[in-house]
C-alpha cells in the first residue's frame, strides 16, 4: 500500500466495481505552463510528478492495469527541444520511483515503437521493465512513441506474415486472433480498458487504444493533467459506477 492519503479520497467510490483497466490521456501540460508563463517544459515536469501520484492512488484503488499515454507517433512534431525534454522523462521518472513500485508490487510495461526511439530512452524503459518483472499487482502501462492506426498496420502484417508462412488460415482470423497481435495482447484478461480519461477538457482520442476502447467508458474532465490528483480519480471513476455497461445487450435485471 502507497500512503494513505488516497485512500481516505476514494470514500465514496465503490471498491467492488473499481475498472480494472484505466487508461489516460495526458493532456494540458503546456496550457498548465503557460498559464504561469513558464516554458512548456516545466509542464512535463510537473506532470510527471501527477503520474506518480495517479500511479499510488490507482494501485491503493485495486485497479490492474494503468495506461498512460506518454508520447505519440505525431509528437516527434514537437518542436527538438520538447522531445528531447519528453524523451529524458522515463529515465528521471524510473531513476526516482521504481524502488517505490517495486515496493508496492507495481509492474512497469511499455508499449509503442520502442526500438525508435533514442538509445538512451530505449534502456531506460527496458531495464525499468527488467527490474520490476518480478512484480505481479498492477501493471503500469506507458505508451510511448504509440499509435493505434500504426499498430493494427503492423496487427495486420503480422497476421499477413503468418498467413503467407501457411501457420494460419485466413478463416481463422477473428477478433480473438487480431487481439492477440495488437501491442496490449501482453495484458491479457485486462487488454481493453474499462474507463478511458482525457484530461484538459478536449473530446477526441488523438489514435490511442482505437481498437481497444470499443466498449470503455469515456470521460473528459476540464483540469489540466498537472492538476488532475487522487480526488480526480475518484470523480472519473464514480462518473464510470454511474453509467450503465450494457456492451450491445440490454440492461441485466
Ligand atoms: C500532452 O500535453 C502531454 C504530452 C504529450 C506528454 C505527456 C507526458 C507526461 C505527462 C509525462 C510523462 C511521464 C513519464 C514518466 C514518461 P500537451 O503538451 O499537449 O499540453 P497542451 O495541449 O496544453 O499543449
Amino acid at each position: 500500500m502507497f500512503g494513505k492519503k488516497e485512500k481516505q479520497a476514494s470514500s465514496k467510490v465503490d471498491l467492488e466495481r473499481i475498472p480494472k483497466h484505466i487508461a489516460i490521456i495526458m493532456d494540458g501540460n503546456g496550457r498548465w505552463a503557460q498559464k504561469r508563463h513558464l516554458p512548456r517544459i516545466a509542464g512535463h515536469k510537473r506532470g510527471m510528478e501527477t503520474v506518480k501520484t495517479i500511479t499510488k492512488a490507482a494501485s491503493n484503488l485495486g485497479v490492474k492495469v494503468l495506461t498512460l499515454y506518454a508520447f505519440s507517433t505525431e509528437n516527434w512534431k514537437r518542436p527538438e527541444q520538447e522531445v528531447s525534454y519528453l524523451m529524458s522523462l522515463p529515465g528521471k521518472f524510473f531513476d526516482a520511483f521504481v524502488p517505490e513500485l517495486i515496493e508496492n508490487n507495481v509492474q512497469v510495461n511499455v508499449m509503442g515503437y520502442i526500438d525508435k526511439l533514442p538509445d538512451a530512452t530505449r534502456q531506460v524503459v527496458q531495464k525499468a521493465m527488467d527490474d520490476t518483472a518480478q512484480c505481479d499487482g498492477m501493471v503500469l502501462n506507458f505508451a510511448l512513441n504509440y499509435g493505434s492506426r500504426s499498430e493494427i498496420v503492423s496487427a495486420t502484417q503480422s497476421i499477413a506474415e503468418a498467413v503467407q508462412a501457411g501457420t494460419i488460415d485466413p478463416s481463422d482470423i477473428d477478433e480473438q486472433l487480431f487481439a492477440k497481435h495488437l501491442m496490449t495482447s501482453s495484458l491479457a484478461p485486462y487488454a481493453d480498458p474499462d474507463l478511458l480519461i482525457r484530461t484538459s477538457g478536449e473530446q477526441r482520442i488523438s489514435n490511442f487504444l482505437l481498437w481497444q476502447i470499443a466498449y470503455s467508458e469515456l470521460v473528459f474532465t476540464d483540469g489540466l493533467w498537472p492538476d488532475f490528483n487522487a480526488d480526480t480519480l475518484n470523480n472519473a471513476i464514480l462518473e464510470f459506477q454511474n453509467r450503465d455497461r450494457r456492451f450491445g445487450g440490454i440492461k441485466s435485471k
